[in-house]
């Protein structure tokens, strides 16, 4: 692969599922274009239902499109050498629940067709990082929680040192301290180079850790970009509440700042999206008696982009 072909490159997916006793055709993916490129940290976002546990799936071989093309490193989901290279952690982990953990690794080794001696090393190794006990690790699955089954299913996603990592969900379940826990190791393995594709709920941890992202919303892409440049300076609002301010004081405040508004008689918020311009609008009021009491910085959260671009979406389908 050289560096300037794409680790995953999806262009005009579409997949149709035949659902209930009439197989009435629904419409998940309709044109799906989405590049990751190697070593970047990609986080597909959407509100249930958006399509992108099928959209995963059919880079990992599960889910057969109905037209477009599926390409990673270059080559058919099913190349075998590729599928080597890749880890997958689905939606909903199953595992055996009768195995211990330590055979369910042996398992999954074995599909690589790694050797005996390398999985015994591998295991331990796993388990640290996943943070399951040695203890716990030779205890039958069905005992474990929720969280154990969890991180059980990240250290089969590793068991083969894989470059691409495609995780549905992997703070799903888990409490905040597991949450902590695996966005650390997400950050980890985005360190050592790996290129991680995934999917999260939690925001703010796509916000933390992701380089570049996509929304879907009912089959489509509908934004991606680099988090720096989605959650850009620009939209840096600095907000300014002054008290004791006369009424010609209120009126230059009204002037120079985007929104004023007066709380209490003499008690007023200001907004500025730059900082210069709050300094000077600080100055001009308090020639005008005014004292400032505080001043804020406030940018776009991932949440409130996430908001806005699901609802643009949602109204321009409504609107054709
Ligand atoms: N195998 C399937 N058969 C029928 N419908 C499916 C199947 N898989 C997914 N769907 C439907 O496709 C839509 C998208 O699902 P999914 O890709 O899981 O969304 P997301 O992961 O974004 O929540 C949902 O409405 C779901 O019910
Ligand atoms: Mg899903």
């Amino acid at each position: 692969m050289d560096a300037y072909t794409a680790a995953i490159d999806i262009q005009g997916l579409t997949k149709t599922f035949h659902v209930g006793f009439w197989r009435k055709k629904v419409q998940v993916l309709k044109g799906v274009d989405l590049q990751v490129f190697a070593g970047e940290t990609f986080g597909l976002l959407g509100p249930n239902g958006a399509g992108k546990t099928t959209t995963i799936k059919t880079l990992v071989g599960l889910v057969r499109p109905d037209q477009g093309e599926v390409l990673i490193m270059g080559q058919s989901p099913n190349n075998t050498r590729n599928r080597m290279q890749m880890g997958y952690l689905p939606e909903l982990p199953s595992v055996y629940a009768y195995l211990t953990a330590h055979e369910f690794l042996q398992l999954c080794g074995s599909f690589f067709n790694l050797s005996p001696r390398l999985i015994r090393q591998r295991i331990p190794q796993l388990l640290d990082r996943v943070q399951l006990s040695e203890s716990a690790a030779r205890k039958q699955i069905r005992t474990y929680s929720k969280g154990m089954v969890q991180r059980l299913g990240f250290a089969q996603a590793l068991i083969n040192d894989p470059q691409l990592l495609l995780l549905d969900e992997p703070m799903s379940g888990l409490d905040p301290l597991g949450r902590h826990e695996v966005k650390e190791l997400v950050l980890e393995l985005k360190r050592e180079g790996r290129t991680i594709l995934f999917n999260s709920h939690v925001l703010s941890d796509v916000e933390a850790i992701c380089d570049r992202v996509g929304i879907m919303v009912d089959g489509k892409i509908v934004l991606t970009g680099k988090m720096q440049q989605l959650l850009r300076p620009m939209d840096h609002l600095y907000h300014m509440q002054i008290h004791k301010l006369d009424k010609l004081g209120h009126t230059n405040l009204k002037r120079l700042s985007l929104r004023c508004v007066e709380h209490k008689p003499g008690m007023v918020e200001a907004t500025f999206n730059n900082l210069e311009k709050a300094l000077k609008a600080l100055a001009v009021a308090r020639q005008s008696g005014g004292e400032l009491i505080e001043l804020k910085t406030h940018y776009r959260s991932l949440e409130n982009l996430f908001v806005d671009e699901v609802n643009k979406a949602r109204t321009q389908a409504g609107d054709e």
